[in-house]
């Protein structure tokens, strides 16, 4: 779809954009047979329109042994059959196309599954042409300064392959060894595949993983020269290729480092807001937007084609990585007091279980999130607060089926059996929470999401004006300007459980709050937020 956005006749869609991570499997099931599929996302479009939602960024659809839930890929060009077929997912394109909605999935250029094709034929035999496609050691002694990231499963980067006779590399599960992007067909295989979805008319991919492409001794193998080299090469063929689609990169870092996958406007056009997201949940927490504040003060301005996406919740753990040792000790107690709720360097929990399915702290979380910097993205199932199943393995807990209505499996399958067990508990279980209860409700946070998304669609300045904290006083206060050429926009938000008054030194003009009718008199309640236009 070409055409550029009504709020931003440049056509920069992805500045005003709300994405929705679809885990498809969990999503709706056509079929019956227990896992969620591309005719059932299909069935579901309509929904997702309603809420508001711009862009969907679909978890990996493509054929895999699902050791990381298909972020091991085993088939780059094709659709994993429990989820449909190539046609389906072309299906898909045209009716998300017709809504208005473009569509994202993810693509694993750091790493394939030990069951792809490669690295079957690359562990073989030594003299295979994709031998060279993995990265291999007769040691197991290199890259000492790479850290480990799933630290709770993998004591190495290094894993011996009795088959290849040799150690080969992985960033990730030792069922996930690294591409070797020094290898010139490996770099084209990756152009080639990314031509394949655009060929087919997909809007763009969300980039998995990327600092961890290249390997270089004496290094953190993190962020190199080299990869930043090949991620402009990446962009600049999948611009040719279509113009309008969007890279949007998922390196894990602090700001100084994540500056440089956005390049000079021609390596990544978005990138998420790592280090931001745990400092929206601490400053909860404290009632003191100071985490925030310092974070963003910390985070550089952007060339003006990019964007950043902002979040709560995604697939993962609540990613703990980008704050100091303290913070964590102090957020996991906080927000994972038991030890089931942690994983590797994170919390693996839910957004309504994070925030003690409080609608006022909820409803504050996407204020903020709604406001503050960058495009929103939603992870399916927070929109009518779901919860989290913590029994279930690895980051299982969070992604359990949609909770669609109170008939049994939430609606979700007509399966006797499901890819994993709808939550059924008292508070958060589908009899009592699920989107057509919610959709009855006028008060619901999914009507109530569906409001706001709205009047944030009205105000193009919360997309791609510029930010400005206001100095309040109070530290509970987070009060953010938004202002492009022609809007400026005031977000206030309360982040203490009590009432606060305070005031605000503001340019002349008449505020206009646009949530409700409330007076602009800066008393908010506990947990509470306005936001208002700032008229001449
Ligand atoms: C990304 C994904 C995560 C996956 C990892 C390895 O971080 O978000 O789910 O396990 O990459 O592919």
């Amino acid at each position: 779809m070409k055409t550029p956005s009504k709020s931003n006749p440049q056509g920069l869609w992805y500045q005003h954009a709300i994405f929705y991570e679809v885990n498809l499997r969990a999503f709706y099931d056509s079929n019956g047979d227990g896992h969620g599929d591309l005719p059932g996302l299909i069935q579901k479009l309509d929904y997702l329109r309603d809420l508001g939602v711009d862009c969907l960024w679909l978890m990996p659809i493509y054929p895999s042994p699902r050791h990381d839930d298909g972020y091991d890929i085993s088939d780059y060009c094709g659709i994993d059959p429990v989820f449909g077929t190539l046609d389906d997912f072309k299906q898909l394109l045209d009716e998300a196309h017709q809504r208005g909605m473009r569509v994202i999935t993810d693509l694993v250029l750091n790493h394939t599954s030990d069951q792809h094709p490669w690295f079957q034929a690359a562990r073989a035999d030594r003299n295979s042409p994709y031998r060279g496609y993995y990265v291999w050691s007769d040691t197991g002694q290199e890259y000492k300064d790479a850290r480990i990231i799933f630290t709770d499963t993998e004591t190495s980067n290094w894993t011996f392959d009795p088959v290849a006779g040799q150690y080969f590399w992985h960033r990730f599960y030792k069922t996930q060894p690294d591409l070797n992007f020094d290898s010139p067909a490996v770099q084209q295989a990756m152009l080639d595949v990314a031509k394949f979805w655009l060929d087919l008319g997909i809007d763009g991919f969300r980039v998995d993983a990327p600092p961890y492409l290249f390997e270089r001794e004496g290094t953190s193998c993190e962020n190199l020269p080299e990869t930043h080299t090949y991620l402009k090469k990446f962009r600049t063929f999948v611009e040719f290729q279509n113009p309008e689609a969007l890279l949007l990169s998922e390196a894990n870092q602090w700001p100084e480092d994540v500056i440089e996958y956005f390049g000079n406007g021609d390596e990544m056009h978005m990138n998420f807001h790592f280090p931001l997201m745990p400092r929206i949940f601490q400053s909860l927490a404290l009632a003191d937007r100071a985490p925030i504040e310092e974070i963003l003060a910390r985070t550089p301005a952007l060339p003006a084609n990019c964007q950043w996406a902002t979040f709560l919740r995604c697939h993962d753990e609540l990613t703990l990585e980008m704050v100091t040792p303290e913070v964590r000790q102090f957020m996991w107690n906080f927000y994972a007091p038991e030890p089931r709720m942690r994983l590797n360097m994170g919390i693996r929990r839910r957004l309504a279980p994070l925030l003690e399915n409080d609608p006022a702290r909820i409803r504050l979380a996407h204020s903020i999130l709604l406001t503050l910097i960058g495009s929103p993205t939603l992870y399916y199932g927070d929109e009518i607060g779901m919860g989290d199943n913590i029994w279930l393995e690895d980051r299982n807990g969070v992604r359990t089926p949609m909770q669609w209505n109170a008939s049994p499996n939430a609606g979700f399958s007509a399966s006797p059996t499901l890819y994993a067990p709808v939550i059924a508990d008292d508070v958060y279980g589908y009899r009592r929470l699920n989107v057509e209860a919610q959709e009855k409700d006028p008060d619901s946070l999914l009507n109530w999401l569906r409001r706001v998304i709205a009047t944030r669609r009205l105000y193009p300045a919360f997309g791609d004006g510029t930010l400005t904290l206001l100095p309040v006083q109070n530290p509970a206060i987070l009060a953010c300007m938004r202002q492009n050429g022609t809007q400026t926009l005031l977000a206030v938000n309360n982040l203490s459980a009590a009432p606060q008054t305070f005031s605000l030194d503001l340019p002349d003009g008449k505020l206009k709050p646009l949530l409700d009718d409330q007076p602009a008199d800066f008393n908010l309640p506990g947990y509470g937020f306005q936001w208002y236009e700032l008229l001449p």
